[in-house]
C-alpha cells in the first residue's frame, strides 16, 4: 500500500501563520472596522501597496535585526533581491517620496497591510500579522505627536478598553542620544550599540542588563541605571543635575506632549526613559501602548517620529510621525478583557424548504428579498425541515422562513426569529425587510 497517499498532506498552515475561518474573519473584520472608523474620524485616507518590495528598501534604515534575522527574502527569476514586507513604514515613505511634489501636506494616511517577519512564533508574535499603520507627514511640531497619540488612545477606547487597562509609554530618541553621546560621551558607533541594549532591556534580568551596560558606562554605570530608572522627567533631571549634568535634551518635548494629551482627555500617558524602539529611522518622540495586565506583555502599538527617512530616496526631508498596531496583540487584549463582540452571521434569513418542489419559487422569493437589501440564503441540503432550522441556528443566522406549498398558495410567510422563537406572519417581502432592517429592537 502507498502509505504516503493514505497519510496525505498536513492540513496545518505554514508555521507561525494563521488560517482565517469565517468566525476568525468576523473578529478580524470587527477589528479592522473599529480601526477604520476611528482613523477616518481623524481625517486619514487609506492607501495600499504590494507585499513585495526590493530588499534594498530595508537596508537603508530599518535596522540590522530586521534585515538579518527577520525578513523573508529571496531572489526572483530575474535575479532581483525581493523581500516580503516586514513593516509598512519604508513602503509608505517610498510612496510619499515618489509623489512628493503633487501631494498636499500635511498628509494623513493609513493602511492595514499584512506583514511578514521570521520570528519565533509565540503569544502575541507570529510570522504574518496585520498591522494598522497611521502616519502623518509634513508636520514638524509636536502637533503631530499629540494628534497621533490621541488617535491611538481613541482606538483603544473605541474597542471598549478602560484607561486603567492600558498605558501609553512615551520617550524621545533625542533624550536617549543626548544621554549616550553627551552625558556619557560615547562615540556614535558605541551609542548605537547602547541604544540597542536599551531596546532589549525587558528581555534580560536586571543583573544581565547591568553587566552589559558596564561595558559601555564603566564606573558610571550606576548613574546610567539611575537615569533609566527615573519614573518622571523631574526625577531624571534631578539625577542628572546631582551628577553635574544639565537638563536632558528632548524631555521638554515629552512634557509638552503629555500636557496637551491630558487636555484632550488622555490621562494614561507616562514618560518611560527605557523605551527605545528597535528601528533605526526614529529621530524624535517614540511611544508604545501596553496592556497593564501581565498576561499580554507585548506592545499593542509602537511608533514614533521619523523625519529623515525620505532622504534615502534622495528626496528633501519631510517630517513624519506615525505608528503600527497589530491585530494579534489587540485580539489577545480584547479576549483578556472580554471585549470581543458576539459572533453573528451576516446572513439575515435562511429559507428552509419543506420539499424540493418549492425550490424554484424560493429562488425568486430570495431574489426579491435581496432586492429589499436583505442577505438571504437557501437551504439546499434536502434535510428534514427541523434539521434545516437547527443548522441555521448553528450558523448564527437570526431568521428563517419555512417555504411549502401552502405558504406559496396563500402568499403568507412566517418569519421566525431563532433567538426569541417569535413568529410573525407576513404577506410580502417588503414587510419582511421592514421587520428585519427597520426595527432592530425586534431582532
Ligand atoms: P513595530 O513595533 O515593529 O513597529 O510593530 C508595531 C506593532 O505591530 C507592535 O506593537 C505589535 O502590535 C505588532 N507586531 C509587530 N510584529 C509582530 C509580529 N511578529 N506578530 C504580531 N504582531 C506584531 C513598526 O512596524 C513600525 N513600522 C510602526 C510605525 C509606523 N512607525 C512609524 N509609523
Amino acid at each position: 500500500m502507498n502509505t504516503e497517499k493514505t497519510k496525505g498532506l498536513s492540513t496545518d498552515p505554514y508555521k507561525g501563520v494563521r488560517d482565517f475561518y469565517p468566525e476568525d474573519m468576523f473578529i478580524l473584520n470587527y477589528i479592522f472596522g473599529v480601526m477604520r472608523k476611528t482613523v477616518e474620524k481623524f481625517g486619514y485616507q487609506e492607501y495600499s501597496a504590494s507585499i513585495l518590495e526590493p530588499t534594498e528598501l530595508y537596508k537603508a534604515k530599518s535596522g540590522e535585526e530586521i534585515i538579518n534575522e527577520q525578513t523573508y527574502s529571496f531572489k526572483d527569476r530575474g535575479d532581483r533581491d525581493v523581500t516580503l514586507r516586514p513593516e509598512m513604514t519604508p513602503t509608505v515613505t517610498r510612496m510619499v517620496a515618489a509623489r512628493k511634489r503633487e501631494l498636499v501636506f500635511p498628509l494623513r494616511w493609513y493602511s492595514i497591510p499584512n506583514l511578514f517577519r521570521y520570528e519565533k512564533p509565540q503569544r502575541g508574535r507570529l510570522r504574518e500579522h496585520y498591522q494598522l499603520n497611521v502616519d502623518l507627514f509634513g508636520v514638524v511640531s509636536n502637533d503631530a505627536e499629540v494628534e497621533i497619540i490621541a488617535l491611538a488612545h481613541q482606538i483603544m477606547r473605541q474597542f471598549g478598553a478602560q484607561e486603567d487597562n492600558f498605558i501609553i509609554r512615551v520617550n524621545n530618541r533625542k533624550t536617549i542620544n543626548y544621554i549616550l553621546e553627551e552625558v556619557f560621551t560615547l562615540d556614535p558607533h558605541q551609542a548605537y550599540k547602547a541604544l540597542k541594549l536599551i531596546d532589549k532591556k525587558d528581555k534580560m534580568t536586571p543583573a544581565e542588563f547591568k553587566e552589559k551596560a558596564t561595558e559601555f558606562f564603566k564606573k558610571r554605570t550606576q548613574f546610567f541605571l539611575d537615569l533609566l530608572n527615573a519614573k518622571t522627567i523631574e526625577d531624571m533631571t534631578e539625577v542628572a543635575i546631582a551628577e553635574g549634568s544639565t537638563e536632558i535634551l528632548g524631555t521638554k518635548e515629552v512634557t509638552d506632549v503629555m500636557h496637551r494629551l491630558k487636555l484632550m482627555g488622555v490621562k494614561n500617558a507616562v514618560f518611560d526613559p527605557t523605551l527605545a524602539r528597535g528601528f533605526d529611522y526614529y529621530t524624535g518622540v517614540v511611544f508604545e501602548v501596553f496592556d497593564t495586565s501581565p498576561d499580554n506583555p507585548r506592545a499593542l502599538f509602537g511608533g514614533g517620529r521619523f523625519d529623515d527617512l525620505l532622504s534615502v530616496f534622495g528626496s528633501d526631508k519631510v517630517p513624519a510621525f506615525g505608528f503600527g498596531m497589530g491585530d494579534v496583540t489587540i485580539r489577545d487584549y480584547l479576549e483578556t478583557y472580554n471585549l470581543l463582540p458576539e459572533i453573528r452571521s451576516k446572513t439575515d434569513i435562511m429559507l428552509c424548504l419543506l420539499d424540493d418542489s418549492v425550490h424554484i419559487f424560493a429562488d425568486t422569493f430570495a431574489q426579491k428579498l435581496r432586492r429589499e437589501q436583505l442577505n438571504v440564503a437557501i437551504d439546499m441540503s434536502g434535510k428534514k425541515v427541523g434539521q434545516q432550522i437547527e443548522n441555521a441556528n448553528k450558523s448564527k443566522i437570526p431568521y428563517i422562513i419555512v417555504i411549502g406549498e401552502d405558504e406559496i398558495k396563500n402568499s403568507q410567510f412566517k418569519l421566525k426569529n431563532l433567538e426569541s422563537g417569535k413568529e410573525i406572519v407576513l404577506p410580502s417581502e417588503k414587510d419582511i425587510a421592514d421587520i428585519i432592517l427597520k426595527t432592530p429592537e425586534q431582532q
